[in-house]
């Protein structure tokens, strides 16, 4: 098994609040909440701490309301490498009414500093030795510039590791000049970034072909309940996941990004890596929250994906 790294740099805390109906403007009152530790570093690390891999996390986290982050880095046996900066991380509350409606507000979250930028860069030099790959997933917290973003990941790949990425918008532009190892962008993501609709698949394919020419190693661009299409050297897959009944999608991209990463680092046929990587995403779908908790569930999402070469000749 691996030792991999991941990176949140913009975590947050899910507070989910359950309510009858939600009114406006009134008070209301609240059936049940649950608070939890997320962002998707921290949900990549999850998955590949059930496939057996070692786990160091970091990331920022605020001085204010460490605990649910500590408790779940304690509780998963986690090597913690988040520095700690003045205030509090943020909260996305989830207000979900019984008839399934959900309305989300997302707090504003931490603005990191300059000094706390460099510490990470520097304790990085240390930690991130001696591991094989760094899954950096996420947006970026207020203070921090997509080209701090870059220099990050150069350091990481200079340190020999694999870099995968997975953000968007500006970050995603930015981060592409370091050509990671690997990217896990949505088809809409991917889209945005390089000006144009990425719906058809001679589009995507010829947009994945353009950014493995300038380096980038394999480019998985996922398509909800559509799929994945996974383009690499000589390599142009797509998988479509079984239909399964819809829990939650959360998490379900930091699911086929764990999944991918594993099967990528334990040399595993390209097929068999996307056919688990989309049956691990799957099962994330059918759950309230993700990771792998029924192997025989998995097994039987694994033989429903099915597995296609991409066409040739859109070049
Ligand atoms: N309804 C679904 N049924 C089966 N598989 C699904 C479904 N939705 C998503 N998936 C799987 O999860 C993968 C990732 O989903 P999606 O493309 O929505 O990622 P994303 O937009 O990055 O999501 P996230 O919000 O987690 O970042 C898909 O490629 C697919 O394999
Ligand atoms: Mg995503």
């Amino acid at each position: 098994m691996a030792k991999i790294l991941t990176l949140t740099l913009n975590p947050a805390l899910d507070v989910t609040v359950s309510l009858d109906v939600l009114r406006a403007g009134h008070v209301n009152r609240a059936q049940a909440q649950h608070r939890h530790a997320a962002g998707k570093g921290l949900n990549v690390a999850q998955v590949l701490a059930d496939l057996g891999h070692a786990i160091t996390v970091g990331g920022f986290l605020g001085l204010d309301n460490p605990q649910s982050f500590e408790a779940l880095i304690e509780h998963r046996g986690f090597t913690d490498c988040f520095i700690r900066v003045p205030g509090e991380t943020r909260s996305n509350y989830k207000l979900v009414e019984c008839d399934g409606r959900v309305t989300d507000i997302n707090g504003q979250g931490l603005e990191v500093d300059e000094a706390a930028q460099n510490a990470l860069l520097r304790r990085l030099e240390q930690v991130a030795v001696g591991h094989d790959a760094v899954v950096v997933a996420g947006s970026l917290p207020r203070g921090i510039s997509p080209q701090w973003l870059r220099t990050l990941l150069l350091q990481l790949k200079e340190q020999g590791l694999k870099v995968a990425l997975d953000t968007s918008g500006e970050a995603l532009r930015v981060g592409l000049e370091a050509a990671p190892w690997l990217i896990k962008p949505n088809t809409e993501e991917l889209g945005e970034v390089l000006g144009q609709p990425l719906t058809a698949r001679a589009d995507q394919r010829a947009a994945a072909v353009r950014l493995l020419a300038k380096g980038v190693g394999h480019v998985v661009l996922s398509q909800g309940e559509q799929g994945v299409s996974w383009f690499a050297d000589n390599l142009a897959l797509h998988a479509l996941p079984p239909k399964v009944r819809v829990g939650s999608t959360v998490g379900a991209g930091d699911s086929l990004l764990a999944g991918m990463v594993h099967g990528l680092l334990q040399n595993e046929p390209p097929a068999q890596t996307l056919r688990r990587a989309t049956a691990i995403a799957a099962q994330a779908v059918t759950q309230l929250g993700f990771g792998i908790h029924d192997r025989e569930q998995l097994a039987q999402l694994e033989a429903g994906v099915q597995l296609t070469e991409e066409q040739e000749g859109c070049q």
